[in-house]
C-alpha cells in the first residue's frame, strides 16, 4: 500500500491525495471535524488576522472567519483550494496555496495560527514551527491539533503480527511537537486526547483512512523501519481482520484511535 520517495515526490503524492479526496471528505472526516471543534475552543474569541494553516474543503475556516477579521487559508492541495474556493462565498478569506514547511508569508504579519490534523504531514517539526514563529506577530498565538504517536495502534499491533513492515503511518510523539515549538521561541502548553472511531469490518476502517486522503507515507524518521513486505491483497486482509477482531469489543466494532497532541503556543 505505501511507497518510500523523495520529499519532493512525497509532497506531490500527498496533494494529489488530499486534492483527489475532497469531494467526499466533508462527508467522511468526522473524527477530524470533532478534532477541530476541540482545538477551536482554545482560541481567542477574537482574532484580527487569522491563518489556517491546512484548510482544507474549507468548512473549518468557514468557522475561524466567523470569529476573525481576515483568514488567510493555507494549503498543499489544490483540489482541496478549489473545492472550498468554489463552495465558499467569503471575502474575508484569501484562499492560497502553499507548504505549512515553507510559508510564502511575510513575517511578523498574522495575530493567530491555527492548523487541526495537517501538521502531521510535515518531515520536520523544526522547520514547521520555524515558520509559525516567523509570520506570528510578537504575542501572537498558535493552536495546533496534530496527530501523534499512538495514533492507529491497534491496525500497527495487528500487522506487526504478520512482518516487521512499516505499513502504517508512525506520528512523531507528542513532546517533540512541544520542544520544537520551544526551540523556535514559542511559549508551549500541551495536552494530549485519543479519539476513536469504530468500524464494522477493516474494509470500511481502511476506507475511513483512504477516502479523506490520508493513506500517504509519511516521510518522517520517527521510526528507521522503511519496508512493507508482505503484499496487500484479500488473503493479507482476512488475516488482518481476524487477528483485528480478536482485539475488538464484544459488538464486534473495529477501533481505529486518534491521539491528538493540543498544543498552544505564544511568542513572547
Ligand atoms: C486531514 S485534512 C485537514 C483539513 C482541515 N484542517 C480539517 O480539519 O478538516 C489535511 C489537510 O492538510 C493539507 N496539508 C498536508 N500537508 C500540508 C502542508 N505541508 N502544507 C499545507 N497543507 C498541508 C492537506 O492537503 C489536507 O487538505
Amino acid at each position: 500500500m505505501l511507497q518510500f520517495q523523495t520529499s519532493d515526490q512525497y509532497k506531490t503524492r500527498l496533494a494529489k491525495q488530499f486534492s483527489r479526496a475532497a469531494i467526499h471528505y466533508d462527508s467522511l472526516a468526522a473524527v477530524q471535524g470533532e478534532i477541530a471543534k476541540d482545538a477551536i475552543a482554545l482560541l481567542p474569541s477574537q482574532c484580527h488576522i487569522l491563518l489556517d494553516l491546512g484548510c482544507g474543503t474549507g468548512r473549518i475556516t468557514q468557522n475561524l472567519s466567523a470569529q476573525s477579521n481576515h483568514v488567510i487559508a493555507v494549503d498543499l492541495a489544490l483540489g482541496m483550494l478549489n473545492h472550498a474556493s468554489s463552495s465558499i462565498d467569503d471575502k474575508t478569506i484569501s484562499w492560497i496555496r502553499g507548504d505549512a514547511e515553507h510559508l510564502a508569508i511575510s513575517e511578523n504579519t498574522v495575530d493567530t495560527v491555527f492548523s487541526s490534523m495537517v501538521l502531521q504531514w510535515c518531515a520536520s517539526p523544526h522547520q514547521v514551527m520555524y515558520e509559525i514563529n516567523r509570520v506570528l506577530k510578537e504575542h501572537g498565538q498558535a493552536v495546533l491539533a496534530i496527530m501523534v504517536d499512538g495514533s492507529f495502534s491497534e491496525l500497527k499491533q495487528v500487522w506487526a503480527q504478520l512482518d516487521a513492515g512499516r505499513h502504517v503511518n508512525q506520528f512523531y510523539r507528542s513532546e517533540l511537537w512541544q520542544q520544537a515549538a520551544q526551540d523556535n521561541g514559542l511559549r508551549v502548553e500541551l495536552s494530549t486526547q485519543c479519539y476513536q472511531t469504530w468500524h464494522p469490518n477493516l474494509r470500511t476502517l481502511l476506507a475511513s483512512i483512504k477516502g479523506i486522503g490520508a493513506n500517504v507515507l509519511i516521510n518522517n524518521d520517527a521510526d528507521n523501519v522503511q519496508t512493507a513486505n508482505t503484499a496487500f491483497n484479500r488473503s493479507t486482509l482476512t488475516k488482518l481482520e481476524t487477528l483485528y477482531l480478536e482485539q475488538s469489543d464484544e459488538l464486534q466494532q473495529l477501533p481505529l484511535s486518534y491521539q491528538i497532541a493540543f498544543l498552544h503556543c505564544i511568542k513572547s
